[in-house]
């Protein structure tokens, strides 16, 4: 495996806290040259100063403002150079449960989790096809593999995620730009801290930030972990409706 690997200077979407900061730490003190992006200037400084000196590099954007997100890739362009490797990361989740199901919730996580995504490709993806090379890692989830109760926003968000980054690699392999799917399991942040349930192998994020880094390295098209997670809702993806629902159903508590 190529210890170049991925290319410096990376980009990651989201990552003033959660997995994205992680992440950007995790890289930075691999000796990579890291911009990071969130709306909060604050917190993306906070990041930065854990970091080895000069390492890591504040940009602040909005992820749903394409001319803000137009703006941030300039910026780190001229700065840093050519984005080698984006981590297309920033996402949210609110459960949309059927009894208060709001399109205003999912037009948000939409919003985000889709179109931030699809709109930093949008100014990316011209530019590291360019230049005949980049690499686009998309985080989705494995929440994308199938619908889970409670979460069809979500759900739905991450499916899309999925399959436009299959639909995208389909277009890219052969022109010098990678494009993977981050997948993770349950991971300890903020985001997940407002969850009242268990939440069956929950990891640190550090331990997801390796995961993500190893699967950058190895070019493999799919990161998904931890292992013995993304096994069973592999399992649950193969069975045929009349048994999926029953399962997921018990298995959620719906009864
Ligand atoms: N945690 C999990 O268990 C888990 C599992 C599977 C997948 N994921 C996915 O992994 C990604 C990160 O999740 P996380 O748990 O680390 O979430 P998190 O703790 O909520 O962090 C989300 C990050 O995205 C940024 N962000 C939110 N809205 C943004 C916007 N409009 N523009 C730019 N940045 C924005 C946030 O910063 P600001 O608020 O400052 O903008 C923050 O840095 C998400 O895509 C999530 O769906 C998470």
């Amino acid at each position: 495996m190529a210890q170049d690997k991925p290319e410096s200077p990376l980009w990651i979407l989201g990552a003033s806290q959660g997995i994205g900061e992680a992440l950007a730490l995790h890289v930075a003190r691999a000796g990579a040259t890291v911009a990071i992006s969130a709306r909060s200037a604050e917190k993306l400084d906070a990041v930065a100063a854990k970091a080895p000196a000069g390492r890591i590099h504040p940009f602040p954007c909005d992820a749903t403002d394409i001319d803000s997100l137009r703006h941030a890739v300039t910026d780190i362009e001229a700065k840093l150079g050519g984005i080698a490797t984006a981590v297309l990361n920033a996402g949210t989740h609110k459960e949309t449960p059927v009894d208060d199901f709001q399109s205003a919730d999912v037009e948000r996580i939409f919003d985000l989790n889709v179109m931030g995504t699809v709109k930093a490709l949008e100014v990316l993806m011209p530019r590291m096809v360019a230049r005949g090379s980049g690499r686009l890692a998309l985080v989705a989830s494995v929440a994308g593999y199938r619908g889970l109760p409670r979460a069809a926003a979500y759900c739905g968000s991450k499916a899309a995620v999925i399959a436009m980054a299959e639909s995208l690699k389909a277009e890219l392999d052969g022109r010098g730009v990678t494009v993977q799917v981050v997948c993770p399991g349950f991971v300890r942040t903020p985001l997940t801290d407002r969850n009242d349930f268990k939440m069956p192998y929950l990891m640190e994020p550090e331990d997801a930030a390796r995961a993500i880094w190893d699967g950058l390295r190895a070019d493999r098209f799919e990161i998904a972990f931890p292992r013995p997670f993304v096994l069973q809702l592999k399992a649950l993806r193969a069975l045929p409706p009349r048994a999926y629902f029953p399962l997921i159903r018990k298995a959620t508590g719906i009864e």
